[in-house]
């Protein structure tokens, strides 16, 4: 056993910062056993003392092959975005040695922005995808992996048979199946790029071996009415998905959700979806401004996401702070919804991916102890006022990153 002492600041609740000023929280076998604002005789300390500590960032819904593209063609809506400045970017991924130079990078910066928890797509490409999978076990961090699916409406130098698709989903499925820390999650692309008949494989695969789904809905309304062509008889977006049981019990991850009726939000809400909100992403792409709000109200699971490279940064203060003044411009429009508090947002972006990495996103008893130690240069300031500088990224740096209670240090 050991303790850390500094200011501690974390979100067991989305409604309120706790905060412990000046405080010793013991990490005994990694996890977090106690927080007191006294030491205990015999336990060494690791002294912090005038900095803040608070829990590593989680990011829900990135892609790492597009990691060179940030800030690309953000002069297109999603569409025009995937065909002219995305599907080549991913295309040279069959590359495996340039696909481990962009990996590492990415890799890095996922390290040296805070963020130990990760959900990935990768690309259609099977042998830079287990290069991915052996680079982020080397890393230490956490990540869901997921082998993107396409055998439709795709580039010429991305596009898969559908055989060849299922097949090496199946490779994966089977290779991370027992995995711990770095694990396998089915990934088709969204409905126009995934036919009906492997969107059905793909959810027998999920079934069969137990996997967490993520994919993309409602983000653009010409993607909404591309949707309704391929699949007429149904009647939404959401309920393709569902149809094709690809709406996994409390496994399932959907990015954007910006245009998404309540009836919908009724089908996500009873398989426990969680929405991965990307609001820097829906700026760029001028997707729309999602009612955060009422999805929270409803009971929906929401976590912020970075969705590089449609979103500009992987830091997830970035992230926080877009998904603030979005939700104030919303309310502007919209008094009913009121705009989201610091807390909450922080919250979405440490604890907001729970359904997914169970143990992690704040310092209660028996979590692991995955921290952030944050240096501000102005000292003078309460802990809470240093904490929103730092968010606000105008003050504050992070000094030393602790992953299971050991600090982390990168080296690929
Ligand atoms: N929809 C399908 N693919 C993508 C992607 O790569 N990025 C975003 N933002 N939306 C998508
Ligand atoms: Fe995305």
């Amino acid at each position: 056993m050991f303790s850390i002492k500094g200011d501690i600041i974390h979100t067991p609740e989305k409604d309120n910062f706790a905060i412990h000023e000046n405080s010793y929280i013991f990490i005994d076998n990694g996890k977090v056993a106690e927080i007191s604002s006294s030491p205990k005789e015999n336990i060494p300390v690791c002294d912090f003392t005038g900095k803040l500590v608070i829990p590593s960032f989680s990011d829900i819904h990135t892609h790492a092959p597009q990691y060179e593209n940030i800030g690309i063609g953000y002069y297109l809506e999603l569409l025009p975005w995937l065909e002219t400045y995305t599907f080549p970017a991913e295309s040279k991924f069959s590359d495996t040695e340039y696909a481990v130079t962009i990996y590492k990078k990415f890799i890095h910066d996922l390290w040296l922005f805070g963020t130990f928890h990760s959900c990935v797509f990768a690309t259609v490409f099977k042998d830079s995808t287990d290069k991915l999978f052996e680079l982020f076990e080397r890393s230490r961090l956490y990540a869901y992996i997921g082998k993107v699916n396409m055998d439709r409406n795709s580039a010429a130098s991305l596009s898969e048979t559908t055989e060849n698709s299922v097949s090496d989903t199946l490779y994966f499925a089977e290779k991370y199946s027992s995995s711990d820390r770095v694990k396998f999650i089915v990934t088709p692309r969204f409905v126009p790029s995934v036919t009906g008949k492997l969107m059905t494989k793909l959810a027998d695969i999920a079934e069969k071996y137990d996997l967490p789904v993520q994919s993309h809905l409602n983000e653009n309304p010409s993607e909404i009415e591309w949707v309704k062509a391929l699949h007429p008889e149904i009647d939404s977006f959401t309920q393709v998905y569902e149809h094709f049981g690809l709406l996994r019990k409390n496994k399932t991850i959907m990015a954007h959700s910006v245009h998404t009726s309540e009836q919908e939000l009724e089908i996500l809400k009873k398989y426990g979806t969680t929405i991965a909100h990307c609001p820097e992403s829906n700026m760029n792409l001028a997707s729309g401004i999602m009612p955060l709000r009422r999805n929270l109200d409803y009971g929906i699971d929401v976590a912020l996401a970075s969705d590089i490279s449609a979103g500009s940064s992987l830091d997830m203060r970035r992230q926080i702070v877009s998904c603030i003044q979005l939700s104030k411009l919303y309310h502007r429009k919209h008094p009913e919804h009121t705009p989201l508090s610091l807390s909450e947002s922080f919250y979405l972006a440490t604890k907001g991916s729970r359904n997914f990495f169970t143990d992690t996103g704040s310092f209660e008893i028996g979590n692991s102890f995955d921290a952030l130690i944050i240096e501000s240069e102005n000292t003078t300031l309460a802990p809470t006022e240093r904490l929103e500088k730092f968010i606000y990224s105008v003050d504050g740096k992070i000094t030393n990153r602790y992953l299971n209670g050991k600090e982390l240090t990168f080296d690929l």
